[in-house]
């Protein structure tokens, strides 16, 4: 899942990384930019991967590098023992490896703690989880994104929206988490690693959290064994639960041994289990000709969801990566590789199993099982379906990171498009009983899949341009008669914007064209959609013809109730969400090449 506008320059990682001009001289001078990434990622194995990638001389492996915070990376690199292999790198260069390896800014530590902002609630127990509530990536398991309870209604209340408050993300450099609102509370993880428990109506904080790294994960809240918990994923594959109440850890585990897998997609909880899973950073990596590519496999995992025992873990790829072959400069090449899942499982309890759609292969021969929907049992885990639907997509990024005309060794032959699934598969029932499978995939496809034929295609739509210039990345929406896909784009003359597709038959409904589209999923209520765009524009669109129902630009300065200074910037990432009669909007995700950075959630309510 890379988003690549022209191969060698651009890289979009999901969730990771950035990438425009790692090797030129354009990475911003802020360290703490999510777009310096990739350029920490070559200094990394330029420099210290020899030793830390390879655990030669025993040096601690990255599991060991990843635990430190990256003030303690940069203390160990300016004075420490490893201050000698940082020597000719600049300050700034210092700083960037040590924001990637403690997945978090640098800064966050002191100032991203509730007790250093201004906006404290009274203590006051949880509320009732409702069905009005936004729980995780969606008020429901099948991933639609639609509340039917919304307490908004379209014609009359939506026009009216008016800004109740904002948050801002203390020392954020990009809004990074998915909100949920249960209980009367917003869930959301920031890029720091805090997590924020707020008042839904005021936005006074109740809790925060501080996590290993980064959180982009939407946050599900459930009772279980007596207590009301709140579970998420990290930056660096680390999954937790903590007590929706008072933020109190309860468990922390792995979700994979990797030393650059990543949680992006959000955790689902289904009975006692909670069913999250894996990606990786290695698909940004695996360019450099000093990286050993590749040697990730994506993964769903299945953990006791109140104790956090792990009860199963399913490979996309059956067999574990062997070493295959050395390049000329003696980097050790690895697989297969790849197919990790970037977003959240959709949940069929009436067969039992779990869908994900999967992305591209980092290794040829690519596995059937990438940029694939397969269907996992529940209980046992068992892969009992996967429907490719493009195959020998092998792709990883900054292949010729000198913009050399030579391919890196380290890259896969040959290499596909990289039109991988970053969005989740949504289930729909039509009015007839019939159930589909629907899913955008970033080549600009829309599908629909039948569950009962082992996933055979029931429809296919060209919704948009191809990944080339933006595609489908993050999720869409669907009520009972459409799915709403937002497509983005790069150039002004892209055919972006949001496409309405009738659920039945797969026809255009409608196309609503805002100025540039989003890469953030949308919401549903009856009669609205709200997509944002990449400008930072959040709009209204009327579900039965797509007309324009209100807007409001987010790409500005706002106030906030903890008095932490705050902007807009692109809607990206993650996407709005509706409960309660109010919107909420994180503004400013920044980990796409050129994302308007931005560190503010805003929420909205009709007058
Ligand atoms: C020649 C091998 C070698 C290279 C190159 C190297 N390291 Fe290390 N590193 C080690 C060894 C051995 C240790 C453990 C002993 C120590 O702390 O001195 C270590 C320890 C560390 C630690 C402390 C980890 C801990 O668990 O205590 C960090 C952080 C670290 N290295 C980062 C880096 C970074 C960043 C680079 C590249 C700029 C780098 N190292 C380059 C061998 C190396």
């Amino acid at each position: 899942m890379n988003f690549v506008s022209h191969r060698a320059v651009a890289l979009f990682v999901c969730l990771c990384a950035p990438l425009t001009g790692w090797a030129q001289n354009r990475t911003p001078p802020d360290p703490n930019h999510p777009q310096n990434t990739a350029r920490a990622i070559y200094l990394f194995a330029e420099r210290c991967g020899e030793c830390h990638d390879s655990s030669k001389n025993s040096a601690p492996d990255r599991y060991a590098l990843n635990s430190h915070t990256p003030e303690e990376i940069m203390a160990g690199l300016t004075a420490g023992s490893m201050a000698q292999f940082a020597k000719g790198l600049t300050d700034i260069e210092v700083r960037y490896i040590a924001v990637y390896l403690g997945g978090r800014p640098l800064g966050a530590d002191a100032v991203g703690d509730i007790h250093a902002m201004k906006n404290a609630c009274p203590s006051k127990p949880l509320g009732d989880i409702g069905s009005g509530d936004w729980n995780g990536w969606g008020p429901d398991l099948v991933n639609s994104r639609f509340q039917p309870n919304a307490g908004l209604t379209a014609a009359a209340r939506v026009p009216g929206l008016k800004l109740k408050w904002a948050f801002g993300f203390p020392e954020g450099n990009s809004a990074y988490g998915q909100p949920s609102i249960v209980a009367g509370r917003v869930f959301i993880g920031s890029d720091t690693g805090f997590v924020y428990s707020l008042d839904a109506a005021t936005g006074c904080a109740y809790w925060s959290y501080k996590a290993k790294a980064g959180i982009r994960t939407a946050i599900t809240v459930a009772p279980v064994g007596g207590k009301t918990l709140a579970w998420f994923g990290d930056v660096k594959g680390d999954v937790y639960a903590v007590n929706a109440a008072t933020g109190a850890g309860v468990w922390m585990q792995r979700a994979d041994t990797h030393p650059i897998a990543r949680v992006l997609g959000s955790p689902k909880l289904v009975g006692s289990r909670l069913y999250v899973p894996v990606a990786s950073l290695e698909e940004s990596s695996g360019g450099n000709p000093h990286y050993p590519c590749c040697t990730f496999r994506g993964s769903v995992v299945a953990f006791d969801a109140a104790g956090g025992k792990q009860i199963w873990k399913t490979y996309t790829i059956a067999d574990e990566p062997k070493p295959i072959k050395k390049t000329s400069l003696g980097t050790q090449l690895w697989g297969p590789a790849g197919v990790g899942i970037w977003s959240t499982p959709a949940i069929d309890t009436r067969r039992n199993v779990l869908y994900v759609g999967t992305g591209n292969g980092y290794t040829a021969p690519v596995p059937n099982t990438s940029d694939a929907v397969l269907a996992i049992d529940l209980d046992s885990g068992k892969i009992r379906w996967s429907r490719q639907l493009l195959p020998n997509d092998a792709s990883v990024s900054n292949c010729r990171p000198r913009g050399d005309s030579a391919k890196s060794e380290t890259c896969p032959e040959p290499e596909g498009p990289d039109y991988d699934f970053g969005n989740p598969p949504m289930l729909r029932t039509l009015a007839g009983g019939r159930t589909l499978i629907v899913i955008g995939q970033k080549g600009g496809d829309g599908w629909a899949l039948d569950p009962d034929r082992r996933g055979a295609v029931v429809w296919h739509r060209r919704v948009g341009p191809t990944a080339d210039s933006g595609g489908m990345l993050w999720g869409s929406a669907a009520d009972n008669e459409r799915a709403y896909f937002p497509v983005t784009g790069r150039r002004g003359s892209d055919p972006v914007g949001l496409t309405a597709i009738k659920l039945g038959n797969g026809e255009l409904a409608w196309h609503a064209s805002p100025a540039v589209a989003a890469g953030a999923p949308d919401a549903v209520i009856p009669g609205v959609v709200f997509s944002g765009a990449n400008t930072g524009m959040m709009y209204a669109f009327s579900t039965a013809d797509g007309h324009l129902l209100w807007q409001f630009d987010t790409n500005k300065e706002f106030p906030t109730i903890n008095g932490v200074a705050a902007k807009g910037g692109a809607l990206n990432g993650s996407g709005p969400v509706v409960s309660g009669g109010m919107l909420y909007v994180p503004s400013g995700y920044a980990d796409l090449g050129g994302g308007i950075r931005g560190n503010v959630l805003l929420a909205f309510g009709a007058e």
